[in-house]
């Protein structure tokens, strides 16, 4: 038996030791945010933090992080109280298909605990691991700034209560 903590939360599983974690988040307790894409460490699209650091878990045997803390995109945030992070995604409608964008998020959270303000240079290095199809790098890239401006500033990029306050005037609109 192999028990972590996922999302702040004790759980244990059965599972063959050399199982993936990707495959034990995502069949065992359902957390489907994180993404299979290449499952060879390449695209960066199943990205979930080991005790706070961003890891390509499709490659990562679940014994590895036995007794330790792992979060994946569903423990970031809430619909309610988004993390600056995703603030700063909603605020530059990063998103275009959005397979790759929860391994985009915890790698740009991960590089942001370790590098407060980090250079055009330092996120290209950084997120080079993060692969989209869909080209949003440019608005990674501003994203990744505003949330760096936003934490040290506290400003709040993106409100969903206030989003949440407009009442429809006609149909399809908002006030
Ligand atoms: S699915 Fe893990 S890096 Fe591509
Ligand atoms: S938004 Fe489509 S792959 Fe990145």
């Amino acid at each position: 038996m192999i028990s972590f903590s996922l999302n702040g939360e004790q759980v244990s599983t059965d599972v063959s030791p050399d199982t993936p974690l990707l495959w034990v988040v995502r069949e065992h307790f359902a957390l489907t945010g994180p993404k299979f894409g290449c499952g060879m460490g390449l695209c960066g699209a199943c990205t979930m933090h080991f005790n706070g650091t961003a890891v390509r878990t499709c490659v990562l045997p679940v014994a590895a992080v036995a007794n330790s803390e792992v979060t994946t995109i569903e423990g970031v945030g809430t619909p309610e109280d988004l993390h600056v992070v995703q603030q700063a995604w909603i605020k530059n409608n990063v998103p275009q298909c959005g397979y790759c964008q929860s391994g985009q998020i915890m790698s740009a959270i991960s590089l942001l605990k370790t590098n407060p303000n980090p250079s055009d240079k330092e996120i290209d290095d950084a997120m080079s691991g993060n692969i989209c199809r869909c080209g949003t790098y440019p608005r990674i890239k501003q994203a990744i700034h505003d949330a760096a401006g936003a934490m040290q500033t506290g400003v709040v990029l993106f409100d969903p209560k206030k989003e949440l306050e407009l009442e429809p005037t006609e149909q399809g609109e908002l006030a």
